[in-house]
């Protein structure tokens, strides 16, 4: 899977992109990460890729010539129309399932936007999807999209070396994580928990169940509102409001 990064800033996404699991997903030919300099297509004498906003207001915008250029530079070379993400605050938050989604895309084009954003009438021409990674505001789009960039390419195949590591993990099942243990089983007077040594599976199985359903309703209820989880696998008690076995 491709991933075209239009920025100002080529070098806030190359380093992220070349080290950990990304690096070496772009060195197994799994993923590849493409930063393009927008200003290399402005046409500003001076390499001016912004200006004041009409109507006044504070800041600058992104003019729309180069945004348009650099984005029409890489459909061009790649020969086929590619889905092109806008990061901006404006728009819905990024979910585990949109990661899952986007995942299954051949190529995506993330839009960094910096200073006010970008003159609207580029966005018009350019973007499919508007996306937020939270309620804040940053100071532009590109820890925006390594986030997407670094959430998308875990699900893209070949790119965790578990395979399965992937599916047994926070939100895989609308439902945060269990707690986990490793050596020693001791440690601190704190003991790993019993189950865990016994060797059965399926206790095994069941035990991280109920924690996962545990810590959803401690830490993220809102999640259990929306969960598919059937009554038969949520223990009533777990449900938010109502009181669980790990209360009484
Ligand atoms: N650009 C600035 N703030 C952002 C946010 N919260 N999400 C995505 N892009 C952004």
């Amino acid at each position: 899977m491709k991933f075209y990064v239009l920025t100002t800033f080529p070098e806030m996404i190359e380093y992220i992109a070349s080290v950990s699991i990304l690096g070496r997903a772009q060195k197994t030919g799994d993923i590849e990460i493409i930063p393009i300099n927008i200003r290399d297509y402005t046409n500003d004498p001076h390499k001016k890729t912004d200006d004041y906003p009409y109507g006044g207001g504070a800041g600058m915008l992104m003019t729309p010539q180069p945004v348009y250029d650099a984005w029409e530079a890489v459909t061009k070379k790649a020969g086929h129309s590619i889905r092109t993400i806008y990061l901006t605050p404006q728009a819905k938050v990024f979910t585990q399932s949109d990661a899952v989604s986007y995942a299954k895309e051949e190529d995506l084009i993330l839009l960094c936007g910096h200073y006010e954003g970008i003159d609207e009438r580029a966005l018009e021409e350019v973007v499919t999807d508007y996306v937020s990674i939270g309620d804040y505001v940053l100071t532009g789009g590109e820890l925006a999209s390594m986030v997407l960039i670094d959430a998308i390419s875990r699900m893209v195949p070949g790119v965790l070396s578990n395979s399965d590591s992937g599916k047994d993990e926070s939100f895989s099942e609308g439902l945060l994580e269990y707690p986990q243990y490793t050596r020693p089983a001791v440690w601190r007077g704190k003991a790993v928990p019993e189950i865990l040594l016994s060797g059965h599976h399926e206790n095994v199985a069941k035990w991280r169940k109920e924690q996962a359903i545990e810590r959803t309703r401690q830490r993220r209820p809102d999640l259990l509102e929306d969960t598919n989880e059937s009554s038969a696998d949520c223990p009533e008690d777990a449900i938010p409001g109502k009181l669980s076995e790990f209360d009484k």
